[in-house]
Order: structure tokens, then sequence, then C-alpha cells
């Protein structure tokens, strides 16, 4: 773990770590960025203990190497990357995982550093032109892991990933056959979206699967799930994940391949949504709307552009009274579309100098964040609290009494 030193000076609580009410009253003028790594352990314990097979963290969905190194720790082993840029990243964080680059349109340059120089030896594709690509920048490599990724329906989705990539029915089967002859081990994969809301959407994208391997014949060895496995976030809440875990392995098990069969899944957010939440200053109030110090070019990039709500708390030394009120938020930047519409509910005494904790935004939030207009400094600092929201509370206190020594 990075040490990270804070401009703060922050008293420290007993356990080791600050504790959120000691940083407020530093009264800091940037956004901080509260860090909970026993969180993001926790949620890879769990799919570690839980998922039927192996995970593959996307790496896209927060890249700090504090994180990488906190998932490695917990036991994860291989890395979902999309760049080359987060080829080097992982590979010089940890340099014993494993990385499957797995965006299926790649600069021939990246995949010939990615396999020659980092090792890398498992690539996505869907179409023949990519495959010809991954041929031609490994100079015609036998040791390649392929898979084709198949396009699925978002429906289920929150975010949708069903436009861009993904090979259509009529083109898989020729796109199998050809990636069977140059692959050692040949794959499917695909992508049902982000923020998937129903375990049926996996039940659905596996019907795809098996219709692939059964029109096309072919040996398949790896069956990738993808991400899409949800976090928790006002008016989105999922069902628990062991129901995911539950309909995939049923699916996977009734595939005519499923006997020699790897299963393999990539989640993104689910790891990393309650690792970290961003402390913000209330800068100015007018009405029902409040100007914050961070926003949409900031770690608050899905408030503004798609409308996502996220769990809010006031700090402050003593409790507020006032009755909850719905909010808006104004980002710093100078920009009308710096703006979060929420509705975040808060007391009704919120005002100018006030802290507020934005939770849930270790997914995407943190690594969408830019510089624009100044503002994109922010201090980082481990808490040893619990998150706003938990998908792995049961998980925890279990985990927590099995660690019980008993006499
Ligand atoms: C190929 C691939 N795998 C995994 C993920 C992670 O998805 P999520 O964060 O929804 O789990 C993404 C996200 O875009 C992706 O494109």
């Amino acid at each position: 773990m990075h040490k990270h030193h804070s401009a703060l000076g922050l008293a420290k609580a007993p356990n080791g770590n600050s504790d959120v009410a000691a940083i407020v009253e530093q009264r800091p003028v940037q956004p901080v960025t509260l860090l909970r790594p026993h969180a993001a352990k926790r949620a890879a314990r769990f799919f570690a203990e839980k998922f039927p097979g192996k995970s593959l963290y996307a790496v896209k969905a927060n890249p700090s190497p504090d994180l990488l190194k906190v998932l490695w720790d917990a036991g994860v082993t291989h890395y979902d990357v999309a760049s080359l840029g987060e080829v080097r990243l992982v590979a010089e964080t940890l340099p014993g995982a494993t990385l499957c680059f797995m965006h299926p349109v790649k600069a021939e340059e990246a995949i010939a550093e990615a396999y020659f120089t980092y090792g890398v030896k498992t690539f996505s594709l869907d179409t023949v032109e990519e495959l010809e690509k991954i041929l031609r920048a490994t100079k015609g490599a036998t040791d390649l892991n392929l898979l084709v990724r198949l396009r699925v329906s978002s429906d289920h989705s929150k975010l949708s990933l069903a436009s861009k990539f993904g090979a259509e029915p009529h083109e898989v089967k020729p796109l199998l056959m050809a990636a069977r002859q140059a692959s050692d081990a040949l794959g499917l994969c695909f992508h049902v979206g982000s923020q998937a809301m129903s375990p049926a959407a996996y039940g659905e994208a596996m019907g795809r699967v098996r219709d692939a391997i059964v029109e096309a014949a072919v040996t398949v060895d790896i069956v990738d799930v993808g991400g899409g496995f949800p976090s928790w976030y006002p008016g989105m809440e999922p069902p628990a994940l062991e129901a995911y875990f539950d309909v995939i392995y049923r699916a996977f098990e009734e595939l005519p391949i499923s006997y020699s069969a790897e299963l393999w899944c990539e989640p993104g957010r689910a790891l990393c949504a309650e690792y970290a939440s961003v402390l913000v200053r209330v800068e100015k109030r007018r009405g029902d709307e409040l100007y914050i110090n961070d926003g949409a070019y900031g770690a608050l990039f899905d408030a503004a552009h798609i409308g996502w709500r996220y769990p809010v708390k006031l700090i402050r030394e003593e409790e507020s009274n006032a009755r909850e009120m719905p909010f808006s938020f104004y980002g710093p930047t100078c920009d009308d579309l710096d703006h979060m519409a929420g509705p975040f509910e808060l007391p009704a005494d919120v005002q100018a100098g006030d802290y507020i904790e934005v939770g849930m935004l270790g997914a995407y939030g943190c690594a969408m964040r830019t510089g624009f207009n100044g503002f994109g400094v922010e201090d980082k600092v481990i808490v040893g609290d619990e998150p706003m929201a938990s998908l792995y509370g049961g998980f925890a206190e279990r985990e927590r009494r099995s660690n019980v020594v008993k006499l």
C-alpha cells in the first residue's frame, strides 16, 4: 500500500486509520477521496469464494495501484486490461499478474508490445480482421488464448454495452472456426452491460453462448461472462450477487462443453464501488442547489452525465436535526454542464462551509477524474469505517466470526 502523504496532516483513529470527522475538522479546501481497502478486499474474497470460476478484475473501473495491490493480496491473480497503458500499469504494479487484453479492437502495436514485452497471451476479438491483426502482431504465435466476443442484449442493465462490440449470430460460426484454428485455448465472452439489475441478463446471454457452440460445432475451452455485476446506489438496489452466480453456474453446467471448459468473469464495478467515497465542501447554497467542490469533471461524471444518484451524508460535528429535503449539485467548473440533478437527500439546513460525503464512487467515479479548470487536485486518505452501502454485509460478518479462534 502506498503511503498517502496527506497535506491535511490528519489525526489517526485508534485503529490507525483516519476517521471522517477528524478529516472534516481540518477543513480541507479540495475534495478528499476516502479509501476503504477493507471493502475492496472483502469484495475480492467474496468473488474468490462464491463465483464458480475465475474472476478477472476489470482494471478500467479503477486503475489505482493501491487498489490493484489490495486485490492482488486478496487473491485476484488475473486482470482484464483494455489498453497498452493498463497493460504497462498492471505489469509494473503486479509483476506476477496474468493479463488478459479484452478490448475487441486493439492497435497492432499494442498487441505486439503486450505479447512480446509483457507476455500477454489472452486476447478478445469480434471480427476476422481483428483475428488477422492479432496473428500478424504476434508473428503467428501458437500459444494464444482467443476469446470471441458475442453481441448480447443490455436490456437488464443501466449502462448499455450492446452497440459497440460483439459478433452478430450470423458472423459467429466462421469466426469461431477461424479462431479455433489459430488458438491454443478458444473462448467465448460477452458483456451484458454495466450495473445489470437482474441475473436473467446472464441466463439470456448464456443462451447465445449455447447457440454459438452448437452451431459452430467447435470445442470451446473458456466461457467468460464478462462484467456487469452490480453495486448498490439509491434507486438501484439489485438482488444478492449469489443469485447472479446461481444463474451463471446453472447455465454453464448445461453447456455441452462444461465438463472440460473453464468459467471466467470480469467484474469491475462490483469489486471496487465500495472502495472509495469523496468528501466535498459546499461553497454556496442557492435554494435547493448546492455548489460543491467536485463535479462532472471530477468524480461525479455519472451523476452529471447519466443522472446517477449516490448516497450522501452531511458530516458535521453535531448532527443536524433538520428534516431531509432533495438537493441538486453544481460542480466547481465554470460550465453549466457541471450539474448533478440528483436528487440528493440532505438535512434542510445544509449551508456553505458544510462537508458532504458522497458514497460509492470507487468504480468509474474516481477513475474518470480530470483536471479541467484546475479543479483536479485532491487528497486521499484511508479510513476504517464501513462504506455507505454494501452488497457484502452478511459475508463480512461471517468472515469476521470465522476468524475468531475458539479455544
Ligand atoms: C470487456 C469488459 N469487461 C469488464 C468490464 C467491467 O464491467 P463492470 O464494471 O460493469 O463489471 C467492462 C466495462 O466496460 C468491459 O468493457
